[in-house]
């Protein structure tokens, strides 16, 4: 039930508001100070609150702001026996919700005045309201990847055109499927369409379908995607890939939110909410000639740019426990343990392939791993591992010293200090690889011959090892 204040000193007329609202059905209380209002707005979360303008500890209209920022954030109505104008205006600068004069109409409109500041702030308050977002299987909690479900939710409240861009893998396609599943269309059909794989020839029969005897082998009718996706979300995926000819009539069936089967004379109907995906760069296209530019204004309403895995590192980990989880399900497979290195090695890489290559990473590092319980870095592909040892051993060997190349004295010239970084490298190098030359020309990209030459130059062979190659 709605909750009104009345703070009025006047007792006989403050009875009379209270008795009227309260008969309305409202929850009521009155105060006869604008002190006493304040404590009680305070404590009690009211939706309205009256307000009279002249008080024994006060002026109304001065207090508006302080009767507006109490916790519920109450609607407030200026009750005043003077009206006189300056103050309306004041009151309505003040965020009064309206200034009514006590002489007037006020017993009579009371109750219409209550139910319209009433009714004003549950829209404000429906409006105000963050939407709750079903996040459809997207995980990560990186601030970038929140500002996008941010743009999910406000995109799931509309009914615009959206396009979402972003590098190949990160997820445009899951984007599409979580604005349409929080949309009003949700219960509708999610229709995808791929302009990349979809044949030029194919593509016009397959988004307006056609009618039986349109051409040779159109036995049948068929319905259209764009038919199907009535009432739902058509996703045109790779946008950038749709034929020019196409985009024309497409940018039509935009614009009319009508089409016309191949074949059929008769123009149908489909309200579909569109929503198009592109890796491409489609403003470059344009400038080549191979977009339409009035089609790209039209698709991008509204824009959702998906930044790529590199840019959200912090989604690694979350992603990885949650990819190895799903297989472990899949196999009724205990969860395993994933170990901080392995975490590690994953968020030293640059992941071109973005979300969908560190899950098909995953997949296969999980398939020759099935029967152990700790995910440790040795279970990554080499290559991952010659990446985590280069970056270690940078930052080993950006610890050498200039000065220690000669003992601390004087500055080294070019060539003594040449040699002596040589032969720190090749030592940490041998040290870091345990020995190990493979691993030692891995990570060195030097050959099996010219290591063995450094390491005989600085006397960095194995005793006896010197003159015979391994
Ligand atoms: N944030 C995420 N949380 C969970 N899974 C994700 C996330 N982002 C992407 N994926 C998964 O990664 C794979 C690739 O995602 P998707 O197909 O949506 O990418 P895309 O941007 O459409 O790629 P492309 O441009 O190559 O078509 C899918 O299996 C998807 O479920
Ligand atoms: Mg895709």
């Amino acid at each position: 039930m709605d909750r009104i204040l009345v703070v009025d000193d006047e007792e006989l007329l403050l009875d009379t508001l209270v008795r009227l609202l309260r008969h309305a059905g409202y929850q009521v209380d009155g105060a006869l100070t604008l002190k006493e209002g304040l404590a009680r707005a305070d404590q009690e979360n009211y939706d309205l609150i009256f307000l009279d303008v002249e008080m024994p500890d006060g002026n109304g209209l001065a207090s508006i702001e302080d009767f507006k920022t109490v916790d519920s954030k109450p609607e407030v109505i200026i009750i005043t026996g003077k009206g006189a104008s300056d103050g309306a205006e004041q009151a309505i600068l003040s965020g009064a919700w309206a200034y009514i004069c006590k002489g007037g109409d006020l017993i009579k409109d009371l109750r219409l005045l209550a139910t319209r500041a009433l009714q004003y702030r549950a829209e404000k308050n429906k409006a105000a309201r963050p939407i709750h977002l079903h996040r459809d299987h997207i995980i990560g909690n990186s601030p970038k990847l929140n500002q996008c479900l941010d743009l999910v939710a406000q995109a799931a409240a509309s009914d615009a055109s959206v396009l979402i861009t972003g590098e190949t893998g990160t997820g445009k396609e899951l984007f599409a499927k979580a604005i349409h599943k929080n949309s009003r269309r949700a219960a509708h059909n999610f229709i995808i369409v791929d302009c990349a794989a979809l044949p030029e020839n194919l593509i016009e029969s397959t988004l307006f379908g056609y009618v039986k005897g349109a051409f040779t082998g159109a036995e049948q009718q068929r319905e259209g995607l764009i038919r199907l996706a009535d009432g739902g979300t058509l996703f045109l995926d790779e946008v950038g890939e749709l034929p020019l000819h196409l985009q024309k009539v497409f940018l039509r069936v935009l614009q009319e939110q009508s089409f016309r089967p191949i074949g059929s004379l008769k123009e149908e109907r489909s309200d579909f909410r569109l929503i198009a995906a592109t890796n491409r760069n489609i403003e470059e296209s344009i400038a080549q000639g191979l977009f339409r530019s009035d089609l790209y204004y039209r698709l991008q309403a509204f824009t959702l740019h998906i930044p790529s895995l590199a840019e959200r590192k912090e989604d690694i980990a979350l992603l990885t426990r949650h990819f190895i989880n799903r297989l472990c399900k899949r196999l009724r497979l205990p969860p395993k343990i994933i170990s901080p290195e392995f975490i590690e090695h994953l968020e030293e890489y640059d992941w071109p392939g973005n979300v969908r290559q560190l899950q098909q990473t995953l997949e296969q590092v999980f398939a020759t791993t099935i029967q152990q319980n700790t995910l440790f870095a040795n279970h990554l592909p080499k290559h991952f591992r010659i990446r985590h040892a280069r970056a270690d051993f940078v930052q080993q060997a950006a610890k050498i010293n200039i000065a220690d190349s000669t003992g601390g004295g004087t500055l080294p010239s070019w060539k003594e200090y040449k040699k002596h970084c040589e032969k720190q490298y090749i030592k940490e190098l041998m040290t870091h690889c345990d020995g190990k030359i493979k691993t030692a020309c891995e990570i060195s990209n030097l050959s099996r011959a010219r290591l063995y030459q450094l390491r005989e130059k600085y006397g960095l062979l194995p005793s006896g090892k010197a003159g015979a190659n391994r």
